[in-house]
C-alpha cells in the first residue's frame, strides 16, 4: 500500500449552520447513536497522498456500491474518548496509541497508513469542533470513531484506489444496559473470532461483523455478551466480542497474551500497568478456561466498556459467580484509579491524558 506521508490539516473554517437544539438527557445516556455537529474528512488517492482533511457538517457519506469497504470489508476503526474536566478542560486519552494501532491495522489491510500526528490533529479538531456534545463531568465522555476506508471503486478482489479517513462522534455514557453493575457471561462453545494468521489482532470492520450472531443470541438467554476461547485447543480464553478479559486470584492478575487473534486493548495496556504500578502481580499468558473455575474476580477492559466487573459465566453447564456477584474489591479499585486520570480528578502520573 502507498504510505501517505502528508501530517498537516487544512484550516478549517465552520460552517455557519449547525443544529441548535441540543436536547440530550445526560443522565440517561447509554451508549447509542447520537448525531453531533462535524465529521472530519480526509482522502488518500492512488498517488499515496492525503489530501487536506476537513470538518464537514455531520452527515452521510456518498459511496460507490464498488467501494472496497462495501464489498471486501476493507476497512478498520478505532474508539477512544474525550473527558471535560470539573475545570472545563478536554482531555484525550492516549489517542497515539489508538494512532499506531491504526497503522498496524491499515498495513494488515492493505491501506494507506496516517501519520500518528495527521490522526492526532484530526481527532483533536473533531472533538474541539463537537465540545458542546461532551458530557458534563460524571455524565459520560464523547466517544471517538475515527474510521479508515477503501473508499474507491473495485470489482475484482484489489486493494482499493482510493481511501477515506473519516472521524465522527457521540456523546456516550455506560457501554452495557447493566451500567456499572456486574455483567454476565457465557463460555461461547460453537463459535471463534479468529483464528491464528487471520485478523482478529488488528480492529477490522469484520471482526465485528462476525461475533454479532453469537452476541444476539447470548442477550436473547440473558447474557451481556459472550467469552470467546481459542481457535486451534478451544481451551484458551481470548476475548469478549467488545473487550478484553482479566481474572484475578489474590494478589495476581492474569489476561490472555497477545498473538495475533486478541485485540490489543488500550485499556487492557492501561490496566496492567497501572494494576504493576499499584503492586498488583500482572501475566500476560495463555489462560485456561479452567481458571475462571479458581478466579476471585473477573473484568473486561475496553474503551467503550471501560472496566466491566463480571458477575457470573457460564461454562460447561455451570454457573460460576464472582465477587458475590457485586463488584470485586480488585475491579473497583482499578476502575476508580483508572477513570480518576481519565477524567482529570486526579494527577496524571503516567503521563496519558492529553489536554486539547
Ligand atoms: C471500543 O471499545 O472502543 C470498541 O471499539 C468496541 C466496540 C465494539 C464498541
Amino acid at each position: 500500500a502507498a504510505f501517505c506521508a502528508r501530517a498537516d490539516v487544512a484550516a478549517v473554517t465552520l460552517p455557519n449552520e449547525i443544529k441548535s437544539s441540543l436536547e440530550i438527557d445526560w443522565d440517561n445516556l447509554g451508549f447509542g447513536y447520537h448525531e453531533t455537529d462535524f465529521i472530519y474528512v480526509s482522502k488518500c488517492g492512488p498517488d499515496g497522498e492525503w489530501n487536506k482533511g476537513e470538518l464537514e457538517p455531520f452527515g452521510p457519506l456518498k459511496l460507490s456500491p464498488s467501494a472496497g469497504i462495501l464489498n471486501y470489508g476493507q476497512g478498520i476503526f478505532e474508539g477512544l474518548k474525550a473527558y471535560k474536566t470539573e475545570d472545563d478542560r478536554v482531555l484525550l486519552f492516549r489517542p497515539e496509541e489508538n494512532a499506531m494501532r491504526m497503522i498496524v491495522g491499515a498495513d494488515r489491510l492493505c491501506m494507506p497508513t496516517l501519520p500518528v500526528n495527521l490522526f492526532v490533529q484530526a481527532v483533536k479538531q473533531t472533538v474541539l469542533a463537537n465540545k458542546r456534545w461532551i458530557p458534563p463531568p460524571g455524565k459520560g465522555s464523547l466517544y471517538i470513531r475515527p474510521i479508515l476506508m477503501g473508499s474507491g471503486a473495485v470489482l475484482g478482489l484489489a486493494p482499493a484506489p482510493e481511501y477515506t479517513f473519516v472521524i465522527f462522534v457521540a456523546p456516550v455514557g455506560n457501554y452495557f444496559k447493566e451500567g456499572l453493575a456486574p455483567i454476565h457471561l457465557k463460555v461461547e462453545n460453537t463459535y471463534h473470532r479468529a483464528a491464528p494468521g487471520g485478523t482478529g489482532g488488528v480492529k477490522t470492520v469484520g471482526n465485528y461483523a462476525s461475533v454479532l450472531k453469537t452476541q444476539l443470541n447470548a442477550k436473547k438467554h440473558g447474557f451481556s455478551d459472550v467469552l470467546y476461547l481459542d481457535a486451534v485447543e478451544n481451551k484458551y480464553l481470548e476475548e469478549v466480542s467488545s473487550c478484553n478479559i482479566f481474572l484475578v486470584e489474590g494478589n495476581k492478575l492474569a489476561t490472555p497474551q497477545l498473538k495475533g487473534t486478541i485485540l490489543p486493548g488500550i485499556t487492557r495496556k492501561s490496566v496492567i500497568e497501572l494494576a504493576k504500578s499499584r503492586g498488583y502481580e500482572v501475566e500476560e499468558r495463555p489462560v485456561s478456561v479452567d481458571e475462571l473455575r479458581s478466579a476471585d474476580e473477573v473484568f473486561c477492559t475496553g474503551t467503550a466498556v471501560v472496566i466491566s466487573p463480571v458477575g457470573s459465566i457460564v461454562l460447561e453447564g455451570d454457573r460460576l459467580e464472582y465477587a458475590n456477584k457485586g463488584v470485586g474489591k480488585v475491579s473497583q479499585e482499578l476502575y476508580a484509579a483508572l477513570t480518576s486520570i481519565q477524567m482529570g480528578k486526579a494527577a496524571d502520573t503516567m503521563g496519558w491524558t492529553k489536554e486539547i
